[in-house]
């Protein structure tokens, strides 16, 4: 049968399911990435399995998140993921190297590789044919450990390229086309795989950028063929051995197909508040623009920069628009100054920046009040710059050059001859040294955590039913944020569950965790649709910290429910939702955790006597997974036995 480029990879990594879009489907990962604002978490979990090194052929950490060290909780995060990668065989990338996304792609993506990452703009690899997909902290840390990664088989877009980009259109204006076309939620359960003629105009940085912002898509990946352009750019990278040839075979059949005459495209604008809110930059004209920032992992490669610098020569930007430059990686940097570039942008009145995520993380660089910031990122959600009231619209370098210069968006037609896209210098400085690589054998290194750094409790097996009192009778649709509050408490005590734990809950009662320590077990009561929001992990970790055995709800959000499982915390559904009626705060409650089947009800025997009958929608794998005490042991002990 022929292949499409994404069912080559899949099929030359599976390793159990079959191959039909729906199906849920494990693969062999041959490379991982890290960044450190969700790395401490993955690392500490990897630490929990108690494996002696990563297994993979390839992990990097990288520090390019909170760079920022003012105070010693980010420090401390970054020697503990040093010393981590040295003792168990990960390539440590030292904060101000690069970002994450941007030296992968320069320094070790592969085409025809698998690579899953905890950030969820790993898919920039496959700009040269990775497939690289984001992922949360602890299917990473399974991965470095050698574990399948699960996920459900995606079917396969055809993005059928024809022509090539002319005038001042770029390859973030490919990507903010399908957005405006297809929204962000148009890629959900899919990956893009782009094809056709208008493929080889684009050079892999280019790619790159097309296949880093399909995340806001909500696509699963994004993935171009690895070709000849691919070739060259991993030869002037000085990597032609990692090249291989990886294109669609004749005839491969895709499930849905998308066509894009690049021709016809003009530079765009996404305006805020969402990526997907796209209109052409011509219709912006005469918007004022407090702030210019170019970088982030969408738009910091070395075209990206020299083609700003070409257009800063001899030029000033506006004083009244600040404009920040953030350099990708250390080695476009240098390849700026060597090219004489670095001077254009120093003399235009622009800040250069760290080479880091910086302002697209909030690192520095927030606008002023209800400012217009043009950025070249990937997001621009509300509040998201630091500053509330901004309004932030995504363009690509060129269109913020030009913002910059004229301190207001104009028209592209009244901007002249497009300058030709830069290409990569013949001879490219290596940074190879600004890497740590590990020793072959790091069982001598000392893991090096500082007061904030907490490892991970293993949490006890189920092998008796449960006794459990309950700590709280919620509503209808709680959040993850109401569980486990955002912001500034769970970026600084992310990697110490036990202080991270004294937060939940705490936004509707304070006393939660005061009295969770007090008894030995918990069970939270909720409504419908309990756990909405995001992904994150704290909101079931913590929980289980504190003693949380159960939640009892109407019904589950679907990725604070697969939380739960993974750390134990069975999610029980009631089978008549009146009985939510029949619980009260304080309340003991007796859960025959040893007779629970997979779909089958089973009575709670409640202090008041009464019984209400719980069901759940647990696959047998995920019961033993609870059983064990979460995934982490489920892991640590299938290993053993
Ligand atoms: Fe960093 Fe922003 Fe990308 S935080 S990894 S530059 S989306």
């Amino acid at each position: 049968m022929p292949q499409n480029v994404t069912q080559k990879i899949i099929s030359s990594h599976l390793v159990s399911g079959n191959m039909s879009a729906g199906s849920e489907i494990e693969l062999r990962i041959d490379q991982t990435l890290t960044q450190d604002a969700t790395g401490t978490m993955a690392c500490l979990q990897f630490e929990a399995l108690g494996v002696d090194r990563v297994k993979t052929d390839l992990s990097v950490s990288y520090v390019d998140h909170n760079t920022l060290q003012m105070g010693f909780r980010n420090p401390d995060d970054h020697r503990y993921l040093k010393t981590v990668a040295e003792k168990y065989g990960m390539v440590f990338s030292p904060a101000g190297t690069g970002i994450c996304h941007q030296l992968h792609l320069e320094n070790f993506g592969k085409p025809g590789a698998t690579l899953v990452g905890s950030d969820s703009h790993t898919p920039t690899a496959g700009g040269l044919g990775s497939l690289a997909m984001g992922a949360g902290g602890l299917s990473v840390a399974l991965a470095m450990a050698g574990e399948p990664y699960t996920i459900t088989m995606p079917k396969v877009v055809r993005v059928y390229l024809e022509g090539e980009l002319t005038g001042w259109a770029s390859a973030k204006d490919v990507i903010l086309h399908l957005l405006g076309k297809l929204t962000v939620k148009g890629g959900v359960g899919k990956v893009f795989e782009y094809a056709g003629p208008g493929v080889a105009s684009l050079s892999v940085p280019e790619r790159a950028v097309i296949t880093n912002m399909g995340a806001e898509l909500g696509a699963t990946t994004s993935i171009f063929p690895s070709d000849e352009n691919t070739r060259e750019f991993l030869t002037r990278m000085d990597r032609p051995q990692d090249w291989t040839e990886l294109v669609a075979d004749e005839g491969a059949a895709y499930d849905e197909e998308i066509r894009i005459t690049l021709n016809d495209l003009e530079p765009l604008a996404a305006k805020p508040h969402m990526p997907d809110q796209v209109v052409t930059v011509a219709s912006l004209a005469g918007t004022k623009v407090n702030q210019v920032a170019i970088g982030s992992c969408t738009n910091s490669s070395y075209a990206d920069l020299a083609s700003v610098a070409n257009l800063f020569a001899g030029k000033h930007v506006k004083f009244e628009t600040d404009t920040l430059i953030s350099p990708g990686s250390k080695q476009v940097l240098k390849m700026l100054t060597r090219e004489g570039l670095l001077e254009n942008i120093i003399d235009s009145g622009a800040r250069l920046l760290e080479c880091s995520c910086g302002p697209c993380i909030g690192m520095g660089g927030s606008p002023v009040s209800e400012g217009v910031s043009v950025r070249t990122f990937n997001r621009n959600f509300e509040g998201r710059s630091g500053t509330k009231d901004a309004q932030v619209y995504l363009v690509s370098p060129l269109t913020a050059a030009m913002a910059a210069l004229h301190g207001e968006f104009t028209d592209p037609a009244t901007w002249g001859k497009a300058p030709q896209v830069p290409v990569l210098p013949d001879t490219i400085p290596s940074i190879r040294d600004q890497f740590i690589f590990p020793p072959e054998d790091g069982s001598a290194v000392e893991v090096v955590r500082g007061p904030n750094i907490v490892p991970l409790e293993q949490f006890a097996a189920v092998d008796a039913d449960i006794e459990a009192n309950v700590l709280i009778v919620a509503e209808d649709n709680i959040t993850t944020d109401h569980i486990m509050p955002a912001g500034a408490v769970i970026t600084a005590l992310r990697s110490n569950v036990p202080a991270i734990s004294e937060h939940v809950f705490e936004r509707m009662d304070a006393s939660f965790a005061t009295r969770a320590k007090s008894i030995t077990n918990g069970i939270i009561v909720a409504g419908e649709n309990y756990g909405q929001g995001s992904s994150r992990e704290h909101a079931a970790l913590a929980p289980r910290h504190l003693g949380v055995r159960a939640v009892v709800a109407k019904s589950f959000a679907r990725i604070h429910r697969a939380n739960l499982v993974n750390f134990g915390i069975l999610p029980l559904m009631l089978v008549d939702k009146e009985a939510y009626a029949e619980f009260a705060q304080e309340q003991s409650v007796t859960i025959p955790a040893l007779a629970l089947k997979p779909g089958e009800p089973v009575e709670l025997v409640l202090q008041t006597g009464s019984r209400v009958s719980v069901t759940n929608d647990l696959t047998q794998k995920e019961l033993d997974i609870i059983r064990a005490g979460g995934l982490l042991n489920y892991v640590r002990f299938s290993k053993r036995r």
